[in-house]
Parts: C-alpha cells; sequence; structure tokens
C-alpha cells in the first residue's frame, strides 16, 4: 500500500530515508527549516555527499517534495517521520532541541483535526523519549521507534538492504501500518517497545565502537610484541561468532554517530547510577589512539628532522565529506599548536574542513602529489581509494624526506619499506 508521508529532517538520514521511500512508491513530502537546502533539493540537488541519494531524487522526483513549511506537510500526511539531528553537547549530553520543536508542530495540528497519526522516530533519541512524546502528543498519535542503521557513504544500501527492522511501539495498528511501508524490503522484523528499540539502537553503535577499540588496543599490544594486527584480526575474524568486519585497526572512529552514541549511553547509564566501565574504556582508548597516533608522527620528524607535514585524508571515513569528530581534523590542529605546517587533502571534505580549520600553518592542496610535494612526512588518516592508487615512486621523489605515517594501515608496509620509506602503521611492522 502506497502512503502520503512526511520526513523531518534532510540530512543524511533524513534525505536517504526520503528518497528511498520515494523509491518504494510513496508519496513523500521532505520538511526541513534550512531555506537553502530545500531551495538546492527542489532543483534536484543533494545538499550532503551521499552516493546515490541525487540519482534517487532525479529518479523519482514525482514522487518527492520538499518544503520548509512543516504545519502545511503534517495536513497531507498520516505517517510522519521524525529524522532530525540529536548533536552532542559540549558535555556529552544530546541536544534535543530540533527534536522537541517538530514535537511541538505536531502537537499543534493534533489539536486541529481529527486524524490519528503515526510518528515514527528515526533519530537516534534517549531511552524513554518515545514514550514521553506518545505522552506529549495524547490519543491522536501512535508514537513508533524506527532506528536507522545507516552508515554514511552507503546510506542508501544500508536502507534498501538492511540486517533488520526495529519496530518499537505498543500500538498493534502502528506496528503493522509501518511494517507495510517496508513489505518491498526483506529483512529480519524485531518488534518490542520503545525503549528496548531505543536501547537496541545505542547498544548497536556502542558494541560496533567497542569492537573498533579492542582492536585497536590489540594493535597497541602487536607494537610492544612485534607482531601484525592484521593478520591477528584476519585470524580472529574468520570465528563466525566474531566476524570480520569492524576489525581494522586504526587511529579510531570518528563520525556523527559513535562518538555521541557512547558518550550518550555513557551518561544514561550514570544517570542510573551504573558504572558502564567497558564503554568508558572503549571511549578512552579512542582517545588515546589519536594522541598516540600524534605521537608518532612528532617522534619521526624529531628524529628525522623538519617540520612539512603532509594529510591526506580529512572526512571521518572514506566516501562521505563529513568531518565530524573526524580524527584527521583532531590531529591537524594538535599538529598546528606544536608549530607543525600541514599540507592537506581530501577528495570531498576540504571545504568543510575549511570551516574547521583556521590558519596559520595550513594550507589545502588540489591534488595528494601537490599535498605531498616537499613535505617531510606523508601521513594518511582517510583510507580513500584514490591514495591507494597514487605513484608512491613518484611520491616519494616529490617529498622531502620518505617518511609515511599510515593512520589506517591502507598501505602494504613491506612494499613502502622496499620502495625506500620509512614506514609505519598502527600494529604492523
Ligand atoms: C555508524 C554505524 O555503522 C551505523 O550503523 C549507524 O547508523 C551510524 O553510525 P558511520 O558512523 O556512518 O555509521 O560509519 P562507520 O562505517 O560505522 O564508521 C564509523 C567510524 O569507525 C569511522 O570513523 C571509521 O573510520 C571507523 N572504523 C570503522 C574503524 O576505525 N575501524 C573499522 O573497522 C570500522
Amino acid at each position: 500500500m502506497k502512503e502520503k508521508i512526511t520526513v523531518v529532517g534532510t540530512g543524511y538520514v533524513g534525505l536517504t530515508l526520503g528518497v528511498c521511500l520515494a523509491s518504494l512508491g510513496h508519496c513523500v513530502i521532505c520538511v526541513d527549516k534550512d531555506k537553502e537546502k530545500i531551495n538546492k533539493l527542489k532543483k534536484g540537488i543533494s545538499p550532503i555527499f551521499e552516493p546515490g541519494v541525487e540519482d534517487l531524487l532525479r529518479k523519482h522526483k514525482k514522487n518527492i517534495s520538499f518544503t520548509t513549511d512543516i504545519e502545511n506537510s503534517f495536513q497531507n500526511s498520516e505517517i510522519i517521520f521524525i529524522a532530525v539531528g540529536t548533536p552532542p553537547k559540549n558535555n556529552g549530553n544530546i541536544n534535543m532541541t530540533f527534536f522537541w520543536e517538530v514535537a511541538k508542530e505536531l502537537k499543534k495540528i493534533s489539536d486541529k483535526n481529527h486524524i490519528h497519526r503515526i510518528v515514527a522516530i528515526k533519530s537516534t533519541v534517549p531511552v524513554g523519549t518515545s514514550d514521553k512524546l506518545a505522552d506529549i502528543l495524547g490519543n491522536k498519535f501512535s508514537v513508533v521507534f524506527n532506528p536507522e542503521f545507516l552508515r554514511e557513504g552507503s546510506a542508501v544500501k544500508d536502507f534498501l538492504n538492511p540486517d533488520r527492522i526495529i519496530l518499537g511501539t505498543k500500538s498493534e495498528k502502528a506496528k503493522k501500518r509501518i511494517l507495510k511501508i517496508y513489505s518491498s524490503i526483506a529483512a529480519p522484523k524485531v518488534f518490542t517497545d520503545t525503549k528496548s528499540a531505543e536501547l537496541i539502537k545505542y547498544a548497536s553503535n556502542s558494541f560496533l565502537a567497542t569492537k573498533i577499540s579492542f582492536i585497536n588496543e590489540i594493535a597497541n599490544i602487536c607494537e610492544k610484541v612485534g607482531a601484525n594486527v592484521s593478520e591477528v584480526a584476519e585470524g580472529v575474524g574468520l570465528d563466525k561468532r566474531i566476524g570480520k568486519q569492524f576489525l581494522n585497526a586504526g587511529v579510531g572512529y570518528g563520525g556523527s554517530c559513535f562518538p555521541k552514541d557512547v558518550e550518550a549511553l555513557i551518561k544514561i547509564a550514570d544517570s542510573k547510577k551504573y558504572d558502564f566501565r567497558i564503554l568508558k574504556a572503549a571511549f578512552a582508548v579512542n582517545e588515546y589512539q589519536r594522541k598516540n597516533f600524534a605521537g608518532k608522527i612528532k617522534k619521526v620528524l624529531e628524529k628525522e628532522g623538519g617540520k612539512d607535514i603532509c594529510v591526506w585524508g580529512l572526512s571521518f571515513k572514506p566516501n562521505t565529506d563529513d568531518i565530524r569528530k573526524s580524527p584527521a581534523i583532531e590531529i591537524i590542529k594538535t599538529l598546528q599548536k606544536e608549530g607543525y605546517k600541514i599540507k592537506a587533502y581530501d577528495p570531498v571534505a576540504i571545504e568543510n574542513a575549511k570551516k574547521e580549520l583556521i590558519l596559520p600553518n595550513i594550507e589545502f592542496s588540489e591534488s595528494p602529489f601537490l599535498a605531498a610535494k616537499g613535505s617531510d612526512v606523508l601521513v594518511l588518516v582517510t583510507e580513500w581509494s584514490e591514495f591507494l592508487k597514487t605513484d608512491m615512486k613518484k611520491i616519494k621523489e616529490a617529498m622531502r624526506r620518505p617518511n609515511i605515517i599510515d593512520g589506517r594501515n591502507a598501505f602494504d608496509s613491506k612494499k613502502m619499506k622496499r620502495m625506500g620509506f620509512y614506514y609505519e602503521g598502527v600494529g604492523v611492522r
């Protein structure tokens, strides 16, 4: 059954949700208060770099519209997805301002007419939020917590091929109606209460982040004992109970989700007087990983001389322009403070990085080669495939000193050493 659906929020979750629902044949209205974003979207231009979104936008333009008029958008839909940002505050708590602004708008319409609507929450929210929203909206709404597990850079693929669909609600009717929206998507469905669904989201991201910090500690031990973490990870990951994904050691996790969700879950536990020791350790390891990596860079320059650093990769991971909590940004800021001169390159994230990285001591290059030219050390922080296709012989000739510090073990260490580079990875020899 094709539905009329409103999606509030046009970030990588909301916009991906909107275009994918349109591709399933639903009639979608995407709402955002950012006029500039909405104007771009009306012209078929995606305001975010997310592979596949713009194609779907164009292909299904008959099924999707864009507006800043949230009240009007609600009038025409019986199903409303909330996909607004719930970013972290400086103290690690969640900033729910945008979420509760939408709730206020929903409350307004509930007093005006008698339609029963379903509100599906996509945003990651503190445990208990769905029930709080249901109390505020009253009996003209049913609330469903329906978390997303989209990874930036593969959000469209992840939406259309989810490992599972989670529906947290006490309303049988709402459950059936939302389920129908996903009827053409084959995936296990989990029906539960709202609080369990909210915790599924936090627990999933926190477990993945913990798995990353675990392999990063193994990498640090590999450096002490002379083992190779890539081979250790391969041997460990073949155990079906462990799995090989998210066992790539490196400079640690970043992005708009893992850091936020790990801190939020720690705070939720603390608020209930429970000390979430494992997660606090995962958080601490992630902080350590960046500092330790910056230390490697400084050490090689102290030993070999030089102050000019080339940084390849600014986004928090490949295939996105997102620099939120990007290890590269934090490491560059540390190096700048110590007086090093940085030349940075990223295939798509430079414009976003320019808003974060203030002069002096930094310039942005137009190519990996120009960033490396004349540098005393080449630091890879984000493993864009473009870097692995670069002619490293030419890079070595262009550098002042042939040093590589590889934050993602992206290069083959033996090959780099054979080429005459001083090469250091994370947990590899
Ligand atoms: C994550 C979750 O994967 C997704 O399910 C959730 O909905 C949102 O948060 P995302 O943050 O977009 O998605 O990227 P992801 O691919 O999970 O990587 C997160 C961070 O972990 C990146 O900084 C990445 O570099 C790092 N990472 C990932 C590792 O350091 N090692 C790994 O093996 C995998």
